[in-house]
């Protein structure tokens, strides 16, 4: 520990994540006049091959949609429909659902999810201690587990916001030891019984498995980077144990009924104390520096000094397994899944049983993702296995509609498995993936075998390399240069088997705006009009009926490009059709992210991410603004979803 006063880093606490790794970290500028040349033919070619896969890859009619057998129905399957009529877009501080639907707040920072905890006041600034037993900040991803007849949610605390968390002081940014525990402690997963009452969902305090993991709790390294030389730290001369964990973004499910939490942006939790160290090019290309974004826990915990702990985020940035069930049980990091800026873990089978499991790494020009486990699933038999002796694959996307799977092992990048897990990204670079419009979560279609990516936007594309200096050419599944609104693209693997290494894909939809542009891509795809119109695709889900459920996390400035689109807001698409409706639109500010059902369909729980960001929200009570979980039903009491 030291007594370093804290940076004056208030700047720095005002950008987004992705503000702030292109500010303290652009990636390398790219002025070759023939490179230039090169990306405007690609662009020139694509504008033929993208209309052809507009017109026939986006509706029912297109080649994925009718080599796609419809799955065996399922009892949810066989369900009526739920029907609802779109809402349009707005700008006000709360949450819009269409008509026969209603919400309720279940779950909001700050809120003690312990008797010994302190109810929360806006206008007293929270400790350590009293966050301790609190709800997180900033809920991500979740998922819903039914045990003993009990409902929980498993709910993942992304980061904090500085100026609520630190209100009342200077500049919003933390004091001392205390202020970066308490973030050290809002920061995770929360694990929360809840129960049905008359008032409606509601948290059960005290419940024994109420848990909470964050930045202080032991979790076992597991898979080919455990006890690795370059996982050794001071705390942890073997490499065998991290203390806890931190940026925990989109979510997943096992088939044996664990969570998975992924972790994102955590190199903006670290910092250098030392101003002549030098950053190795390896933390370079996971957008690590000497400056932290404003969360000082690097002159308070030596772990986050990198200037002294160089080594310490290499055990960052890697899916955490959690077995919500088991209160006592310690979470396990599975390396074997990579290390890189993980937004969700969308978990499906081979048709052989082995475990696939589908990654994307949020970040400009960075890589899709597959894992393969070695040994099949069998029900009720040993799991541990399945998540650390695997193969990790990059995704390939041919301009002709075909993409391939391209393993990553130590012949095919000249690194050991171990550093395939720890430097993921370089190894991708090495077999020349495809570089990426930033993919956030990954969904698998219920019925049919079909995967789906939302690629939020890059504004690199098509202007310079990534991080890493791989080529950023506009084409492809990345269409457009400097994308401004994002698209979902999807893939068929063949034999309808997603342990195969071929695929064919092509885009669902391309956000645009064909209200403002007449012409070429920034129109969007066909599917985009008046009455849908968003940016940034961000959370992807899939309910049992098979549809697909589009969360954003986009400009809301609501004018010029953006104007029509409002606040960010949750769509429901038609697979088949292309068909995309607005279900609803959250209040001013926030970004809508993670998505659960309660056992019997009936409630969705969604989650309403940093409301009034840039202030001007006082979501969800009136009062200050906080990150919260909310309850949506139908008021007919039918399932939705
Ligand atoms: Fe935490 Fe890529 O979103
Ligand atoms: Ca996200
Ligand atoms: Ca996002």
């Amino acid at each position: 520990m030291s007594n370093n006063k804290p940076h004056p880093s208030q700047f720095f606490s005002t950008l987004s994540c992705d503000e702030f790794d292109e500010y303290i970290r652009p990636a390398p500028a790219e002025v070759e006049f023939e490179t230039i040349m090169a990306k405007a033919v690609t662009r020139r070619d694509f504008f033929k091959g993208s209309a052809m896969l507009l017109g026939t890859g986006l509706f029912a009619r297109s080649a994925l949609a009718e080599s796609a057998p419809e799955g065996k129905p399922s009892q949810a399957n066989t369900r009526q429909a739920f029907e609802f009529e779109p809402v349009a877009a707005n700008t006000e501080d709360t949450i819009t659902l269409p008509h026969g639907y209603q919400w309720k707040t279940l779950l909001s920072w700050g809120d003690p999810l312990w008797s010994q905890g302190e109810r929360f006041d806006p206008d007293r600034l929270t400790s350590a201690h009293s966050q301790a037993f609190a709800f997180g900040d900033n809920n991500d991803g979740m998922e819903s587990f039914v045990h003993q007849g009990r409902q929980l949610l498993a709910i993942n605390n992304e980061y904090i916001n500085f100026a609520s968390f630190y209100r009342n002081r200077p500049n919003h940014l933390p004091m001392d030891q205390d202020d970066v525990i308490k973030a050290q402690k809002a920061v995770g997963v929360s694990i929360v019984e809840i129960e049905a009452s008359e008032q409606g969902w509601q948290r059960v305090v005290d419940s024994p498995f109420n848990r909470k993991i964050t930045a202080h709790t032991p979790i076992e390294i597991t898979g080919p980077a455990r006890g690795h030389p370059l996982m050794k730290t001071q705390q942890d001369p073997k490499g065998i144990e991290a203390y806890g964990t931190w940026a925990n973004c989109g979510s997943g499910r096992t088939p044996w009924g664990t969570y998975l939490t992924c972790e994102e942006n955590f190199n903006g939790f670290y910092s250098a104390s030392d101003p002549h160290w030098v950053v190795p090019d390896a933390l370079k290309r996971y957008g690590l520096s000497h400056q932290d974004r404003g969360y000082a826990w690097g002159h308070f915990d030596e772990r986050f000094d990198l200037a002294k702990n160089p080594n310490e985020p290499n055990r960052s940035g890697y899916v955490v397994e959690i077995d919500p069930t088991q209160p006592d049980a310690k979470p396990k990091k599975r390396t074997a899944l990579g290390r890189f800026k993980h937004e969700n873990a969308e978990v499906t089978l081979a048709q052989n049983g082995q475990i696939v499991i589908y990654l994307g790494d949020d970040e400009r020009g960075e890589f899709l993702y597959r894992y393969v486990s070695d040994n099949a699933y069998e029900p009720g038999a040993d799991t541990d296995d399945l998540m650390n002796n695997g193969t990790l694959y990059a995704a390939k996307f041919h301009e002709d509609g075909s993409g391939e799977w391209r393993a990553l092992t130590p012949a095919t990048t000249g690194m050991s498995q171990a550093e395939i897990c720890i430097h993921t990204r370089q190894a991708a670079s090495s077999v020349h993936a495809t570089t990426m419009d930033r993919p956030e979560w990954v969904a698998v279609h219920p019925h049919q075998p079909q995967a789906y990516c939302a690629l939020t936007n890059n504004k690199n594309r098509g202007v310079k390399p990534n991080q890493g200096g791989d080529p950023q050419p506009v084409g492809g599944p990345n269409p457009r240069a400097a994308n401004q609104y994002g698209q979902i693209i999807r893939w068929l693997p063949a034999d309808q088997d997603h342990g195969s290494n071929r695929f064919h894909w092509n885009l669902f939809v391309m956000a645009g705006n064909p209200d403002v542009y007449e012409k070429g891509l920034n129109t969007g795809s066909p599917n985009i009009h008046s009455g849908n119109l968003f940016n940034a695709p961000d959370g992807l889900q899939f309910d049992t009926q098979g549809q697909l459920w589009i969360q954003t996390d986009g400009k809301t400035s609501n004018q010029g490009d953006f104007a029509g689109m409002g606040n960010n807001q949750m769509l429901v698409a038609d697979p088949k059709t292309g068909d995309i409706r607005r279900f609803m639109v959250g209040p001013k500010g926030c970004e809508i992210t993670g998505l659960t059902w309660s056992h019997d369909k009936k409630t969705l729980f969604v989650g309403i991410q940093h409301p009034g960001e840039k202030g001007g929200s006082t979501f969800p009570d009136g009062r200050l603004a906080r990150s919260s979980v909310v309850a949506l039903w139908r008021t007919d009491n039918q399932p939705l979803g």
